[in-house]
């Protein structure tokens, strides 16, 4: 098998497969957009046309995200303080997106928590924690975007994982949790079909620079061990998630729904024996 060295992953999305003004008047909504995956979606989105509002805890972290993706796109992007937890921050975030844009087509359920912890060391509080922000997270934003989304007979692509497939170790919260964003995104694929709304899942494999992978590798495995995990000879980026991203809110997938995409270059097939 290839070196994972021997190839660079192409980190920034692409703008050469779909046309540059393929979400022009578009607006996202998008909650985890300050950072990692999300944000690169986000950015892909953007340089395509559209406007977006990025959803967070941090404040300072969100503004200086929405600062870099304008330079990087050219595109407005509105920072919004919200704990997706919390229904009512949502709420407002949406309002706030509604007042600048007039609009929301497009909403990334993104927000995500995450640590490695066997069932042994999870403490209630623990698991609540995770299920909360992902799962809870996923219906509130869901719940305070929907009527938006209606309007525009948008879209809805969720973040989940790959994770829960097979039963990942110290995963049992994340495991379970993701398994509930699955779930709720083809009801709600099914549910809202008949107002031309559309959901799908993104399943993003090990993805290189992301807070989830600095949280999860396990550090200073060989490197022989570790290029057998994958079969494109490398680690995924967040570009390669990104582009995926725009496919699925893009016209060319408006037939396309309740869905799960896994973007992990084959991974999820391997079984190694010992
Ligand atoms: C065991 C832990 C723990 C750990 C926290 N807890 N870290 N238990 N092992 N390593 C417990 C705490 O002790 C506490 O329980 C409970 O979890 C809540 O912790 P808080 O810190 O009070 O919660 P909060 O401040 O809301 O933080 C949430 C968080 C944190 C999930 C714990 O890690 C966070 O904010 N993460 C956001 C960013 C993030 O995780 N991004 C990565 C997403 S990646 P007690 O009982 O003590 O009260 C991702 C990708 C998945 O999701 C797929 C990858 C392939």
């Amino acid at each position: 098998m290839a070196s994972i060295k021997a190839f660079v992953a192409p980190t920034a999305p692409s703008t050469e497969t779909f046309r540059a003004d393929l979400f022009k008047g578009k607006v996202l909504f998008c909650t985890g957009g300050g950072s990692g995956i999300c944000k690169g979606m986000t950015e892909a989105i953007m340089k395509h046309g559209a406007s977006a509002a990025i959803v967070g805890r941090k404040l300072d972290r969100l503004q200086a995200a929405a600062k870099e993706l304008t330079a990087a796109t050219g595109q407005k992007c509105l920072p919004c303080q919200g704990d997706v937890r919390q229904p009512k921050t949502l709420h407002d975030a949406v309002a706030a997106t509604i007042a600048e844009f007039g609009r929301i087509d497009f909403v990334i359920c993104g927000a995500a928590g995450n640590f490695l912890a066997p069932i042994s060391g999870l403490s209630e509080n623990a698991f609540r924690t995770v299920v909360e922000i992902d799962t809870l997270g996923t219906f509130n934003t869901i719940k305070a975007t929907i009527p938006h989304v209606r309007k525009s007979k948008g879209a809805y692509l969720h973040v989940s994982a790959t994770l829960h497939w097979r039963a990942t170790p110290f995963q049992a919260h994340v495991s379970a949790a993701k398994a509930g964003v699955d779930a709720l995104s083809n009801v709600l694929a099914v549910e809202e079909g008949p107002h031309g709304v559309r959901s799908n899942v993104l399943a993003p494999g090990a993805i290189a620079g992301t807070e989830g992978m600095d949280r999860l590798s396990a550090k200073g495995k060989d490197a022989e061990k570790r290029d057998m995990m994958y079969p494109l000879g490398r680690m995924g980026s967040i570009g390669d998630v990104a582009n995926v991203g725009v496919f699925l809110f893009s016209p060319a997938a408006s037939y396309v729904s309740g869905q799960v995409f896994a973007v992990d270059g084959a991974q999820e097939h391997i079984r190694t024996f010992q």
